[in-house]
């Protein structure tokens, strides 16, 4: 008999788990408590940035979205295969725009190491900037040019996703209704979870419910500090020139898509669970647009959402086994890379479900989903 899985959450990255345990012959059920994809999966503007994202220097992190970004090109032509379904998956390369002098320098040291890592990254200044981007504002004084990043159409790719999923066999029900209770002991006993509306039973588990992660603290016996930080974001109707890269400043960022929109996000506020949109975030976007891309001057977005980030403290996702309930995976905490970091999520989960991998698996340890209760322990062990 097949072993079973099942998925709690229908996002980007549990939809990335289903298709990877359904491709590695497990029997799973993927349950969402509300729509599939109806969450930030499906208003992200689906940017594949790791080098725009990653300021610090080449840490654990940056190498996970790195890895995740190289997987990219072949998990994404299979996913749309199995779908039918055109994800607009495309590498544009980026421009990251120094627009005043005092970003100059920030930009070229991000360069700097990220070139020592092996990345092939470059500066454009001058008639070479223009030629590359004729759309940057000319008041720019210089951009890091990053061929490798890249973006896709978020919710085509949570719909593919989803259609290969049902074309697999997994079992998707949505609008399941909140979690009220998730037991998982040890060994041999599984996993199972209670919603409003029923029951599901399971060999074993992976939880990757986002923003709302917090909630699955007391049945996990871990701290899990995942807060929603709320990213507003518009988009224009097609305009002449477009970009052709995605073009970022220190304050926003533009994707030109394939159907002829440009979106343009993103704000990162604290409100809570609440998703409204706000004229100072949104307008905040559109004075940063004329500055940046002189095309928009004059220009009112044509439509503006907002999605909610799953943010950690330290800003880096929880991937891994729980510790005193080894039967359950917690894979949530992207913050602002749940597009990016899918395709790896799901080949670490993926390997976690054949045993191979697992809380020491080599660089993982960095990811323990358990980390922040080892800090408050150390802490707490601090002479007063
Ligand atoms: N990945 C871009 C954002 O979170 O706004």
């Amino acid at each position: 008999m097949k072993a079973s899985v099942l998925i709690v959450g229908g996002g980007i990255i549990g939809l990335s788990c289903a298709w990877e345990a359904a491709k590695r012959g497990f029997d799973v059920t993927l349950i969402e408590r509300d729509a599939i994809g109806g969450q930030a999966s499906g208003a992200a503007a689906g940017m594949l940035a790791p080098f725009y994202e990653n300021g610090e220097g080449p840490d654990d992190f940056f190498r996970l979205c790195v890895d995740s970004l190289l997987l990219y090109p072949d998990w994404v032509r299979e996913i749309e295969a199995a779908a039918g379904i055109d994800t607009g998956f495309v590498r544009s390369g980026s421009l990251h725009l120094a627009l005043h002098e005092a970003d100059r320098q920030p930009l070229l040291g991000r360069l700097a190491w990220q070139r020592a890592f092996g990345a092939r990254g470059e500066w454009a200044e001058g008639a070479a900037l223009r030629a590359l981007e004729p759309a940057a504002s000319p008041q720019a004084r210089g951009a890091l040019f990053s061929p490798a990043e890249g973006h896709v159409n978020a919710p085509k790719l949570v719909a593919a996703l989803e259609t290969a999923c049902r074309g697999a066999g997994v079992r998707l029900v949505d609008h399941a209704g909140g979690l009220s209770a998730l037991e998982a002991g040890s060994g041999s006993f599984g996993v199972r979870a209670v919603t409003d509306s029923d029951a599901y039973a399971a060999d074993l588990a992976v939880c990757c419910v986002g923003a709302w992660s917090g909630g699955l603290a007391e049945w996990l016996g871990i701290r899990v500090p995942i807060h929603p930080i709320r990213g507003q974001i518009c988009a224009f109707g097609p305009t002449a020139p477009r970009p052709r890269h995605l073009v970022f400043s220190s304050q926003a960022y533009w994707v030109a898509k394939g159907d002829g929109s440009l979106v343009c996000g993103a704000s990162e506020d604290d409100a809570g669970f609440d998703r409204s949109v706000t004229e100072s975030g949104v307008g905040r976007l559109v004075r940063w647009g004329e500055r940046v891309l002189p095309m928009l001057r004059g220009l009112a977005p044509v439509r503006s959402w907002a999605g909610l980030r799953p943010a950690t403290l330290d800003g880096w996702p929880l991937l891994g086994p729980v510790p005193r309930s080894p039967n359950v995976f917690l894979a949530a905490g992207h913050y602002r890379n749940g597009i990016l970091l899918s395709p790896v999520t799901a080949a670490i989960v993926g390997r976690w479900l054949g045993r191979g991998g697992g809380p020491g698996e080599r660089g993982l340890a960095a990811f323990a989903p358990d980390r922040f209760d080892r800090s408050s322990a150390w802490a707490e062990g601090i002479p007063g």
